[in-house]
């Protein structure tokens, strides 16, 4: 049976979306993305999608407004030129941590970001370690969620001394923390913090044994570094070794990241590629590609199989994405 789809994409991921159309074994579809003088975004579709089934990758990073319009244009681009089925493939949810009102007389901009999705004909989304869980309540529509985890778990094991703590920065992130611990097989601990402001936190408690220990902070976002810098501070005044590895899925890196980041005791910052790195000359930061665990899922969709066991097949061995590649194949 011929598989009739077209992968596009916007203007977010281009390494990403070369990739998966390598694994996927098919060009990327040919649309034009650019701007009017006035900064408004203005798209084109340079092929028919009628009757076809259409994924469509772009990452809501920054700049996040620009990237989001696009995938928004697009999309609306897709129905009204009759496209069969539309997935959103958005390896970075933006706006996913705007999932509760900040107070009286404020938005729940992560479900108004959903419903401008779905008002604009995706009937399917992609994603990978969504912020937070409540985040897919907000849709009408299927949202599939996978994991970067077992891709970062492979890459640090080998790296890993036999005594690492991996300690989960907030509460937030415990459950994440746990999934780090169980395929490490090391202990976890966690920080209770206390956000003071966007950019701002501040770390109350320590709970678990950290002392003389290497640690492994995880989180699902770096932004600002704010809360990878105030975890490494708290450890090291907790009796922590010097020697602290640091793993997220989204790198974002915004504002000062880097000079707060830049600690000795760091010694390396794995993060993937759902959010393109261009900080020159950083060699602490080590990128994942996540090209075969996107690609192997839309494989699935595909054929119409379950995305339930695909972590536990994920590999990612330094050779490239190649693990996924038979379950790519159509
Ligand atoms: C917060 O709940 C998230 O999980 C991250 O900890 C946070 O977004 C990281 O932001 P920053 O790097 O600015 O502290």
């Amino acid at each position: 049976m011929h598989d009739d789809f077209i992968l596009f994409s916007g203007t977010a991921n281009p390494h990403l979306a070369a990739r998966m159309a390598q694994l996927l074994e098919r060009p990327l579809g040919a649309c034009t993305v650019e701007r009017f003088p006035d900064g408004e975004v203005n798209v084109h579709l340079d092929e028919p999608v009628r009757g076809r089934d259409v994924y469509l990758l772009q990452s809501v990073c920054p700049p996040v407004d620009e990237h989001l319009m696009e995938l928004l244009c697009l999309a609306d681009a897709c129905r009204r030129a009759s496209v069969a089925n539309l997935t959103a493939v958005v390896p970075y949810f933006g706006y996913a941590r705007s999932d509760k009102r900040n107070g009286r007389r404020a938005p729940v901009t992560a479900s108004m970001v959903a419903l401008m999705m779905q008002a604009v004909g995706i009937r399917h989304v992609l994603t990978v370690d969504l912020h937070a869980q409540q985040v897919e309540g907000f849709f009408h529509i299927p949202v599939d969620c996978v994991t970067a985890v077992p891709v970062l778990c492979h890459a640090l094991r080998n790296q890993l001394a036999h005594d690492t703590v991996v300690v989960s920065p907030d509460e937030g992130r415990v459950k994440m923390a746990s999934e780090y611990a169980r395929l490490l097989g090391l202990p976890v601990a966690v920080l209770h913090k206390h956000r003071e402001s966007g950019t701002q936190s501040k770390v109350t408690h320590v709970v678990g044994d950290v002392r003389d220990r290497p640690c492994l902070i995880i989180d699902d976002i770096i932004s600002t570094g704010g809360t990878i810098a105030e975890a490494v501070a708290v450890l090291l005044k907790a009796g922590a070794r010097p020697e602290i590895s640091v793993a997220a899925t989204h790198g974002l890196f915004v504002g000062d990241a880097r000079a707060r980041l830049n600690h000795p005791a760091i010694r390396t910052i794995l993060v993937t590629d759902t959010i393109p790195f261009i900080q020159q000359d950083w060699p602490e930061v080590r990128v994942l590609p996540l090209a075969a665990l996107l690609a192997a899922a839309i494989g699935r969709f595909r054929a119409g199989e379950s995305i339930g066991d695909l972590f536990t097949h994920v590999i990612h061995d330094g050779r490239g994405d190649e693990a996924f590649g038979a379950g790519v194949h159509q």
